[in-house]
């Protein structure tokens, strides 16, 4: 798949058991891609998906032949459904030449169908309308569930009994939450598993699809100079650290089901650490990444209560404008316990890290939005500079940041001289600073997944071995804070949140970068 993004060239994969049967690269031309977004009336179907769609298609990376479909309940026609995904278009490829043309040709390929996600029969009928599109060619479809958790499995059940591929591949995109629990994760996968099997499930995390968690890989295993010191020898901790600048607004009900570790720490940071962390693969296989990861996911110990810090915003007036607390949401309940921020500590008992705090902060409503990875190298042993100059290089230890966004960037601090005469030492930045770097735009995540989805890449989705690990990791945690009640601490909106992760920080010996 690299390969072929470089060359610019998609060629869509066959599944497993047709590759003997089926010659894609001489058939391409007769093979089709039919993508249905299920819940297409929906908030992250108009936000991600239809302008990934887009992007892609504009890029040209879609096949020659595909259509898409909208489903779901809300009675729309063809012409509705475009002009509800144009208004919603707007993305990143709009300044672009041509794009009024492309978006028009696109638009033309998008089609609407109204049913139940419950109902065989409505599947029954997408699938006449599919195959009218279809027309003879090769068919493949992929079917993209984006509607809430609680109607996967009908819709799962509906779609691949009624509306499967008969002959070519049948994929299907799950969005998270994958469950609440272990016990919840591993009941949603033996259902879906009722019908799909595992290599037909792509569960969707879409911060593996950003451009410089990506990155992680190629900045460790092709440069000489990282994988030697990635270890406790070197590394004193590393944070992996998420915040955003608003609130839960219009997502309360969501939320409050499932709070700050499930909706962050639990996959997007989890899985992160997972790529920081893991030994080398055996090679770039979708397999042999998601053994490593996996093998690293299960040598960590559970997160213990001791570990984490959890808080929930309150609301908080600024300039003359009050900014709401999270229970001031009318979908959440007065008296709410769901932390909005959480802060823990996690430990690797394996060879490479034991005894290095891994540090996860994550919350709504801080000061600011960004994530990053930050790795704070040890102290120089016997350096020369500190025997000299005091203690003023005392806190001056290296660090590599990963800014994943926004202004994306990888920057190493070092100790530098100041020029002059004197011998003045600063911490300075060796800075990598993507927009000053690289004149193209950096490709939305969705758009990256969606792409590997329709080629049958499977590199950057979860496997249900993986998903089993990283709920076994969160889920005694979450269930003692839950039965114990434990109030989280109060924090303004706005602000860096709760000291208590000061503290919890300080027990390890670190300071959050
Ligand atoms: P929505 O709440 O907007 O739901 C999508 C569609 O599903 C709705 O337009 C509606 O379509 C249908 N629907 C909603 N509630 C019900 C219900 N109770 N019973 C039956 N149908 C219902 O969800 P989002 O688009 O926000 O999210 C879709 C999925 O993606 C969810 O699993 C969510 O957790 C996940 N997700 C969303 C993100 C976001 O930013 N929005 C981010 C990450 C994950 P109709 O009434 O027309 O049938
Ligand atoms: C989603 C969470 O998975 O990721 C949201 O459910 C969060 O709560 C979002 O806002 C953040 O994604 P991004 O790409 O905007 O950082």
């Amino acid at each position: 798949p690299l390969k072929k993004l470089k060359d610019g060239i998609l060629s869509v994969r066959p599944p497993e058991e047709q590759k003997d049967t089926f010659d894609f690269d001489s058939n391409k031309d007769k093979s089709t891609v039919s993508i249905t977004v299920v819940g297409a009336s929906g908030d992250l179907a108009k936000k991600k998906i239809f302008p990934a769609l887009f992007a892609l298609y504009y890029e040209g990376f879609l096949p020659e032949h595909f259509t898409i479909f909208g489903y779901a309940r809300s009675k729309m026609t063809d012409t509705e459904l475009r002009n509800m995904v144009s208004k919603t278009l707007t993305c990143r490829i709009d300044k672009r030449e041509n794009c009024g043309e492309k978006m028009e040709e696109f638009l033309e390929r998008c089609f609407y169908h109204s049913g139940q996600y419950d109902s065989q029969e409505n599947f029954a009928e997408l699938d006449k309308r599919l195959k009218e599109h279809e027309a003879g060619r090769f068919p493949n479809r992929l079917f993209y569930l984006s509607i809430p958790p609680n109607i996967f499995i009908n819709a799962v059940r509906c779609a691949s009994l009624s509306a499967s591929s008969a002959h070519g591949w049948t994929r299907v995109i799950v969005e998270k939450p994958f469950g609440r629990d272990c016990e919840s994760s591993a009941a949603l996968t033996r259902s879906l598993k009722q019908y799909l099997k595992e290599d037909q499930i792509f569960r969707i995390d879409h911060y593996l699809g950003k451009e410089l968690v990506e990155n992680l890989s190629v900045l460790r295993f092709s440069n000489l100079i990282f994988e030697p010191l990635w270890s406790r020898q070197y590394i004193r901790n590393v944070q992996f650290i998420f915040s955003e600048d608003f609130g839960t607004e219009g997502r309360g009900g969501y939320f409050d089901h499932y709070g700050i570790i499930r909706d962050i720490m639990q996959n997007h940071l989890l899985q992160i650490l997972a790529l920081f962390a893991m030994e080398t693969p055996v090679s770039l296989d979708a397999e042999d990444i998601r053994n490593e990861k996996v093998k690293v996911l299960r040598s960590m110990r559970p997160l213990q209560l001791d570990d984490v810090v959890v808080g929930q915003y309150k609301s908080h007036t600024k300039g003359g404008t009050t900014y709401s607390g999270y229970t001031d949401d009318k979908t959440v309940p007065k008296d709410s316990l769901t932390p909005t921020f959480a802060a823990a500590a996690l430990f690797i008992d394996n060879a490479r890290w034991d005894g290095v705090p891994f540090l996860m902060k994550a919350g709504k409503a801080l000061h600011t939005r960004s994530a990053e990875i930050r790795v704070q190298f040890r102290h120089v042993p016997g350096n020369l500079y500190n025997k000299n100059f005091g203690s003023y290089l005392d806190q001056a230890t290296n660090e590599l940041v990963i800014r994943v966004q926004p202004d994306e960037a990888i920057y190493l601090k070092i100790n530098n001289k100041v020029p002059g005469l004197g011998m003045r030492l600063d911490a300075s930045n060796l800075n990598l600073l993507y927009s000053a770097r690289y004149s193209k735009e950096i490709p939305d995540a969705y758009e990256r997944l969606l792409l590997d989805a329709i080629e049958g890449e499977r590199r950057l989705f979860i496997r249900s071995d993986e998903l089993d690990a990283a709920w076994s990791l969160f889920t005694p945690v979450l269930k003692e804070l839950e039965q114990k009640k434990i109030v989280p601490e109060n924090y303004p909106y706005g602000s860096r949140g709760p000291i208590g992760a000061h503290y919890l920080a300080a027990r390890y010996k670190v300071r959050w970068g």
